[in-house]
């Protein structure tokens, strides 16, 4: 390949909203350019956070997302902004770009979130949310083990997700908010319930507020049920002691017909099925950018940017797409219901 057709090949973005994690999008995206990739505008409403990332990443500053749009045209904009400006910025590229990709909650409201579907149905375009937790290494070679049949059809799950990190030094705003846990960490949680255990029908949720500073719950623990009848515990505390800090892992054991899969701290896997007992390692490396124990987080953002590129070039579909996400989004919901109303919520 000459010069030239690598050029032509070359898939040109635009990322919306410069804070905390878009370092990692950022960064990520700057691996991936020799696969084909780059962003060739950084827009933030604070013009000296875009101003400052652009400069480091080598692409132009906004701080009108629509005049960007407008002056570079880009092949896809990676929104990395916080949930209350998601729908506005999702129709406002829709028809500018043919794939928008927008991090998770995909919205509050699911009629925003279904408002924003719509808008990329619509335009033509293709939605990608930034759900990356099925993007991590060792939920990867989970969903590689259950493929190949290792533990049979899964019957039992429990997804935890348990920390004492302090998550409001770089995201204060979490502080204020009144729906904390379940729509920040329990949106990922359920869709990899949803995703190695096929679709959810019903769920029963109780919440809790254990760090007196936090507006909203910092716990819940949920039981869902799904298709096929297999069940899912799913639970998640930013409160909790432990040492060493396990942060910013997410625990699983997954139990089929065949076997057991324990994703335990450390990343190690341990594999029970016909043939016995085996362990794995399933540590990503730490990317030359990155710092344990972020790494876990940061690989899987390349991870999941590696897919949507895939998914630019028609090599494969959406994972997840905004009309699964709904589906997601919908259990979470579906959780506070039933915390609020002491009840069990089918879907
Ligand atoms: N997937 C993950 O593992 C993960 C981890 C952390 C955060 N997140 C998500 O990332 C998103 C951003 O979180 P953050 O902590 O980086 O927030 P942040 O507040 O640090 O950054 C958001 C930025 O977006 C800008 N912004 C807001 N509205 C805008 C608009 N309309 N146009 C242009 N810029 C706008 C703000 O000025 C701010 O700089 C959230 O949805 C959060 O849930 C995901």
């Amino acid at each position: 390949m000459t010069d030239t057709q690598d050029r032509a090949d070359i898939r040109r973005g635009c990322l919306v909203g410069a804070g905390f994690f878009a370092r990692n999008h950022m960064q990520s995206w700057r691996d991936l350019g020799p696969e084909g990739v780059r962003i060739a505008g950084v827009c933030d409403l604070d013009g000296a956070k875009a101003r400052a990332m652009a400069q480091e990443f080598g692409a132009e500053p906004f701080d009108d997302p629509l005049a960007m749009l407008d002056a570079l045209r880009p092949d896809f904009v990676d929104i990395a902004t916080t949930p209350p400006s998601h729908r506005a910025l999702v129709e406002l590229c829709a028809p500018r770009a043919g794939l928008v990709i927008c991090q998770k909650p995909l919205a509050e409201d699911p009629e925003d979130a279904r408002a924003m579907v719509a808008a990329c149905d619509r335009a033509g375009a293709r939605l990608v949310v930034h759900e990356n937790f099925r993007w991590q290494r060792p939920f990867m070679r989970i969903q590689e083990l259950l493929r190949s049949g290792t533990i049979g059809t899964p019957r039992f799950g429990r997804i935890s997700y348990r920390h004492g990190f302090d998550v409001y030094a770089p995201q204060p705003y979490l502080l204020t908010f009144r729906r904390l846990a379940i729509l920040d960490v329990g949106v990922h949680l359920f869709d990899l319930a949803r995703l190695l255990m096929g679709e959810a029908v019903a769920i029963t949720c109780e919440t809790q507020r254990r760090n007196p500073r936090v507006a909203g719950e910092d716990a819940f623990t949920a039981l869902t049920a799904h298709v096929g009848g297999g069940v899912c515990v799913t639970d998640s505390s930013f409160h909790t002691r432990l040492h060493p800090e396990p942060f910013p892992q997410t625990l699983a054991t997954l139990e089929g017909d065949d076997g057991t899969l324990e994703l335990r701290e450390g990343f190690r896997l341990v594999i029970h099925d016909a043939t016995g007992r085996r362990e794995e390692d399933v540590e990503p490396a730490v990317p030359a950018w990155g710092e344990k124990p972020w790494h876990i987080v940061q690989d899987s953002v390349r991870n999941f940017e590696r897919h949507a590129l895939a998914v630019l070039r028609g090599e494969a579909e959406p994972q997840p797409s905004g009309a699964d996400n709904l589906k997601t989004l919908a259990l979470a919901l579906a959780a506070y219901d039933s915390a609020e109303q002491g009840r069990r919520v089918f879907l």
